[in-house]
């Protein structure tokens, strides 16, 4: 077995796993990546595409935001739709920020791209993931190449930034998992067409809600509110369309909704999943690994980068002689993870159509909705969880020094 020594082992290549690696390089600890699927299987994955202004921030302050600030869409705002009517908000003018479309694909390569670059280590198409001595000071990680050859990183920690499929959670004892099952799913499809609006439009209906988002200006991403046991095989492309159409109503904001070529569609189940604690001895634990929310809201690649930020600055801070913030690591990170698995559950929760549904509980949606329009103090509350909380530590704190690479 090939042996190698590190300062941090980063299980997974995903936005929590790379990001923890790109803030640890550059404030001078080093770190090996390791990735069961192949490069690009990573790139190609489709899933989310809002960012918190905060991830921005931080992808800027790592220097790898270019292609971010070229191609990311900054949306000022959202339309909310009810009722029959569209309602809009604006996230700058009520707490002066904004959020920015860009998917988490094209964050994973620039990632990839700028980490190999500058010299970086990631292993990808690895087998046989196991962890140990976590209780110790020397832990490892053992896993096979795509070659076969067996190897192990001994490090000072261990990033569990696995995902919510991985190996590390399931190495804390004790520890304990709070969950929602929500009692629908989204039909998700990513279409070579115009998005309906410069911004996207959250829609509650009485069949059902409906999300129109984007990727680029000839990208649309749209999302329909389905059963929970739905597969994606039984709506054909124009029986999406119409559907989509048909929770949009007549909706006079704007041009109407136009279809185009389906390239993907997928059906993505609702939970919302946190474990507890995120941290036991010398492995811990950043992103979907610990913790998942329904996508209501955008928050699972900003939470993922959030706490890959905070596990960066306490490892750091760690190394550098003092443990107090790696310490707090957890208690710190659940803090914000369950603001934001808060604010999704009230999103989710205010604009789908419960399968139990009674009148009351449609008059409670549609007040709530009213209400939020009607005043700033709801409207602010709603943009300051969309557009991010903040971290639990400043980000000159994480990132000191912009970098000039
Ligand atoms: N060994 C190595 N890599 C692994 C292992 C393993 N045993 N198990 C899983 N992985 C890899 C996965 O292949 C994946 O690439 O870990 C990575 C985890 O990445 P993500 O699932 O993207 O998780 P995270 O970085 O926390 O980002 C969360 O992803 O699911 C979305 O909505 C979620 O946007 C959020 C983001
Ligand atoms: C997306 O663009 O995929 C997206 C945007 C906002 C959401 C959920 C998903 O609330």
């Amino acid at each position: 077995m090939k042996q190698i020594t590190t300062q941090v082992a980063i299980i997974g290549a995903g936005p929590a796993g790379l990001l923890l690696s790109h803030l640890l390089a550059q404030r001078g600890v080093e770190s090996i990546v390791i990735e069961s699927r192949s490069r690009a299987y990573c790139e190609d994955r489709v899933r989310a595409g809002l960012l918190e202004q905060g991830s921005v921030d931080l992808l800027g302050r790592i220097g790898c935001a270019d292609r971010l600030h070229r191609e990311g869409l900054v949306h000022d705002g959202t339309w909310l739709r009810f009722g029959g009517q569209s309602h809009h908000f604006n996230f700058t003018e009520l707490v002066g920020k904004h959020v920015t479309i860009y998917g988490q694909q094209e964050i994973v390569k620039d990632l990839i791209a700028a980490r190999i670059e500058r010299g970086g280590a990631i292993e990808f198409e690895v087998s046989g993931v196991s962890i140990h001595d976590i209780d110790g000071a020397h832990p490892s990680v053992r896993y096979r190449d795509s070659a076969g050859g067996e190897h192990e990183i001994r490090a000072s920690y261990i990033g569990g930034c696995d995902g919510f499929h991985g190996i590390a959670r399931g190495m804390i004892p004790g520890i304990v998992a709070t969950e929602h099952a929500y009692p629908f799913a989204w039909l998700g499809i990513l279409a070579k067409a115009p998005p309906l609006r410069e911004e996207l439009v959250y829609a509650h209906t009485d069949d059902g809600f409906a999300l129109f988002t984007m990727r680029s200006p000839s990208v649309a991403r749209h999302y329909l509110q389905v059963p929970v046991d739905e597969s994606s095989d039984d709506w054909s492309d124009a029986a999406i369309w119409a559907e989509l159409r048909r929770r949009l109503g007549d909706d006079d904001t704007g041009p109407p909704l136009v279809d185009g070529v389906i390239m993907k569609k997928e059906v993505t189940p609702m939970r919302s999943f946190v474990a507890a604690p995120m941290q036991h001895g010398r492995l811990f634990l950043a992103g979907d690994a610990a913790h998942i929310v329904p996508p209501t809201g955008a928050k699972g690649m900003n939470l993922a980068l959030g706490d890959a930020a905070l596990l960066s600055t306490a490892i750091v801070e760690a190394e550098a002689g003092d443990d107090t913030l790696l310490a707090q690591y957890s208690e710190l990170a659940l803090d914000r993870v369950w603001k934001a698995e808060r604010f999704s559950y009230w999103m989710t929760t205010l604009m789908h159509v419960q399968p139990d549904s009674t009148p009351f509980i449609v008059q409670m949606q549609l007040a709530e909705m009213r209400y939020l329009c009607a005043s700033d103090a709801p409207a602010m509350a709603f943009a300051e969880n969309y557009t991010g909380l903040p971290y639990a530590i400043p980000l000159d704190r994480i990132m000191p020094v912009p970098a000039h690479v």
